[in-house]
């Protein structure tokens, strides 16, 4: 039976941002995608102007990925339209600027529901077919899973925890034929910055890159089966200097840097 199902690329966080130019990437590149996110009528439109490029029409599965049951839903939703993942994009995050003790705990916990939880559970779900058909996950971390966060501490920590469960997954998938791939943006300009609570900040140019831009260098490190994809070569020299910096200067560097966001 699951031979006959056609293989598909799942997005997460498509609705928007870099998951909705994600979208158009693969697309373009001949795969079809799957859109998950909840806000319905936002993929719909992107499924139109996916399939007013002449790519076949998306298919749109709005879910809430905080809520538990959501992936077993997507993988029923899946089953019944006869498609299978080959490529699974965890995309979907978001960001919280404050301490941690000023933050809500519950919107706190919902974070790691989302960037760690929903994430881990969607790059295990669809392993089979991965596996049957060489596919690859691309989960999108960021230059922020180099570094402890303080003022977005949990944010930061999530990210780290996909920076690491990625590399990990990428050993041990590598001999089973999937590609891994932890995909980590600098700033990049979307609706995080709003969802997260960010002042409108003038981007530094050097350390900026658009969507469409930071979904063409995941596509290619997928592609070419790397395992850290860092954007830009600001963003990439950033990161490593991070690995020399002395942690406590680390902190209150980071510390400065999002006070100055509020
Ligand atoms: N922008 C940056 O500077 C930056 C830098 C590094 C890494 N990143 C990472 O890149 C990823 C995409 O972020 P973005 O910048 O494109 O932000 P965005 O424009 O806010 O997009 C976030 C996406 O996640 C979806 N989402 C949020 N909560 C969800 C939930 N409970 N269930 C299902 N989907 C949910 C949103 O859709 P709905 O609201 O419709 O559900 C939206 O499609 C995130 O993982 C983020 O951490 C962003």
């Amino acid at each position: 039976m699951t031979g006959e199902k056609r293989p598909v690329t799942l997005i997460t966080g498509a609705s928007s941002g870099i998951g909705a130019a994600l979208a158009h990437e693969f697309a373009a590149n001949g795969h079809d995608v799957v859109l998950v996110a909840r806000r319905e009528q936002a993929l719909a439109a992107l499924a139109d102007a996916i399939a007013g490029k002449r790519a076949r029409r998306p298919a749109v599965l709005p879910a809430d990925l905080a809520r538990a049951g959501a992936t077993q839903a997507i993988a029923e939703a899946l089953d019944r339209r006869g498609l299978e993942p080959d490529v699974v994009v965890n995309n979907a995050g978001f960001g919280l600027l404050g301490a941690a003790d000023t933050l809500d705990r519950a919107e706190q916990l919902a974070m790691i529901d989302l960037n760690v939880r929903a994430l881990t559970d969607l790059s295990l779900a669809f392993v089979d077919s991965l596996k049957r058909r060489k596919g690859g996950i691309l989960n999108v971390a960021s230059i922020a899973a180099f570094m402890p966060g303080p003022g977005m501490a949990v944010y930061y920590a999530s990210k780290a925890y996909v920076l690491s469960f990625s590399e990990a997954l990428y050993r041990e998938l590598k001999p089973k034929g999937v590609r891994v791939t932890a995909l980590c943006p600098g700033l990049v300009p979307t609706e995080f910055q709003a969802r997260a609570g960010l002042a409108a900040e003038a981007f530094p140019r050097i350390l900026t890159r658009s969507a469409e831009q930071v979904a063409r260098d995941g596509y290619r490190g997928l592609k070419e089966g790397r395992r850290v994809d860092v954007p830009g070569f600001a963003n990439s020299v950033a990161t490593t200097l991070t690995r020399f910096a002395p942690h406590g200067l680390l902190l209150d560097l980071i510390d400065r840097q999002q006070r100055g966001r509020r």
